[in-house]
């Protein structure tokens, strides 16, 4: 029996690349499609230096149909997808909504499309714990309830998952949701990593920015929530887990015989962690004091959120294996290996070849 081969839509960003480092490394054959609109495709060279495999991006935007379909009539072996191509700024998709719903929902729909007519059997779809808005009561399970979605980005999550949800039941394919709550750190190898693409809003990023001088300071966004110390909490995960979570999630599907319903799973280590801890971690790892102020909150916070994981330990057989503190040391040697590399990707990603 040949390698199974797996699609990954996004295959040139931050959770993408990571993902198909995982899949070659445990013995799939791996497509990209990637308009490198918001990524960079010289992350593939990465790829291929941990792997040693060539990894082919098909460079199309979903949102066109026959250029989508084209990719399916080329590969019509497909064994599974797994879909991260998506608009992901909270804050954009407050100023611009139409662009959101369009891309984030054109995109799925196009790929859903195609999967439909090449009886594609597998589906990973790429949501987010932004689903479940201001959670009332914390962990979260995949039963808490979806509350209304702080923007128009956690909309098209929430939308995604209602339009496969549906999908799922009209046709053979098999679907799984994977709710990511706050991916952060790079690989090891420092040979991938996260690009933001214009100044980053997210906190990681913004730390090792700051510790590095790209940015002259930060900002924490409030000291004054209900919580341990009064900055918001979140559930940190390292990108590895999260890639790793994919792969499990593809064999899970591989596993299943006859039909099954769609599946969600949050995929986050259970440990709420504050906006000051993370600084302190990242401090403790870099031996740096980093320049930060306390500032206002930041609308559309949620105040605290993290994940329970029992469904994905038991059915995918997940479980994270990194610290926070190794969350920031990678995060951090990523930062420093990007100054060294500033030129190798500091070219207008759409322009790179
Ligand atoms: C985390 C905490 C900030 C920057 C978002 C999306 C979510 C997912 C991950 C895509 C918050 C605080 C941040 C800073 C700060 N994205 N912070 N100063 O908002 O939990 O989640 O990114 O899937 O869908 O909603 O992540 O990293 O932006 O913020 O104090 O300069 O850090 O207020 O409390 P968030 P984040």
């Amino acid at each position: 029996m040949g390698m199974k081969k797996i699609l990954v839509t996004g295959g040139c960003g931050y959770i993408g690349s990571h993902t198909i480092v995982d899949l070659v490394e445990n013995g799939f054959d791996v497509i990209s499609v990637d308009n490198n609109s918001r990524s960079n495709p010289r992350i593939l060279e990465g790829v291929e230096k941990i792997t040693g495999k060539k990894i082919k991006n098909y460079k199309v935007d979903l949102c066109n149909f026959d250029d989508t379909f084209a990719i399916f009539q080329e590969n019509p072996d497909l064994s599974g997808i797994i879909h991260f191509a998506a608009y992901k700024s909270v804050g954009e998709s407050v100023q611009r909504p139409l662009l959101y719903f369009e891309n984030n929902l054109l995109s799925l729909i196009n790929l859903l499309k195609s999967v439909e007519e090449f009886k594609i059997p597998h589906f990973v779809f790429s949501s987010s714990c932004t689903v479940y808005g201001n959670p009332a009561e914390i962990p979260v399970t995949e039963r808490t309830p979806p509350k209304p979605a702080e923007s128009p980005y956690g909309y098209t999550k929430q939308m995604g998952e209602q339009i496969i949800n549906e999908f799922s039941k009209a046709v053979s394919t098999k679907c799984i949701l994977l709710r990511y709550f706050n991916p952060v750190g790079a690989h090891p190898s420092s040979l991938i990593g996260e690009l933001p693409i214009s100044t980053p809003s997210n906190l990681v990023p913004v730390i090792t920015q700051t510790a590095i001088g790209k940015l002259p300071k930060m900002e924490v966004h409030g000291d004054d929530y209900p919580t341990r110390d009064g900055s918001c909490i979140r559930d940190y995960v390292h990108v590895c887990d999260i890639a790793h979570a994919h792969t499990l999630g593809i064999q899970f599907l591989l596993n299943q015989q006859g039909p099954m319903k769609c599946e969600v799973f949050n995929l986050g280590t259970g440990n709420g962690v504050t906006v000051l801890e993370a600084i302190h971690a990242f401090e403790k790892i870099s031996n740096l004091k980093l320049n930060y102020s306390i500032g206002p909150r930041r609308p559309g916070d949620v105040v605290a959120i993290y994940a329970n994981y029992d469904l994905a330990k038991k059915k995918l057989g997940w479980q994270p294996h990194y610290s926070l503190e190794q969350m920031m040391a990678t995060a951090w040697k990523w930062e420093q290996k990007l100054k060294v590399d500033e030129k190798f990707y500091n070219g207008k990603f759409s322009e790179l070849n």
